[in-house]
């Protein structure tokens, strides 16, 4: 028997102002990529922002539909839009913000298990890693360096043959 461990770093910023000027503009983008969200059941707004290699910046948020299961989180419409956009363009990071219903936002959410499962086979399908900046409308910002460091083990399709 072999005990092996899984560990990853990420950074974490006091605030948008400490980022790489790209980083925080592109945070800047998703937060109003909340304006086009479509989340009249939960009132959670997210908005995510995608720079591919190319420089060219496309942006996603939550859809959902009073069929619960049927909605979509602003992760997925993200890369839907892109690969339907720019087929094959590998995307360098992807900012995701959000508002509660409250309109509170002050710290980083992380995207959920099925959009990691979605980010892990982008990486997987361009052969290049995703970093994720992370960030309410204020406070702290995480940033992962590698979209599938949150999804170790991960179950990919290359068994499926
Ligand atoms: N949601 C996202 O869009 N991204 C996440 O990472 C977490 C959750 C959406 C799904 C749903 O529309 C709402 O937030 C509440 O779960």
């Amino acid at each position: 028997m072999e005990k092996n461990e899984y560990q990853f770093f990420f950074e974490t910023y006091n605030s948008l102002a400490e980022l790489d000027p790209a980083e925080s503009a592109l945070l800047i983008e998703a937060r109003k990529m909340i304006l086009n969200a479509y989340a009249p059941y939960s009132n959670f707004k997210v908005g995510a922002a995608a720079e591919l290699i190319n420089s060219r910046v496309v942006g996603g948020s939550n859809q959902e539909n009073a069929s619960f299961p049927a909605g979509i989180c602003a992760e997925r419409v993200l890369l839907s839009a892109v690969s339907f956009l720019y087929p094959g363009i590998p995307i360098r990071r992807i900012a995701i913000s959000y508002q509660n219903a409250k309109g509170n936002s002050d710290h980083p959410i992380f995207p959920c298990g099925v959009c990691r499962q979605s980010l892990v086979e982008y990486e997987q399908r361009v052969k290049q890693p995703i970093r994720l900046i992370l960030g309410g409308e204020a406070g702290k910002v995480i940033v992962i360096p590698k979209a599938s460091q949150l999804l170790p083990l991960a179950f990919t399709g290359e068994e499926i043959q």
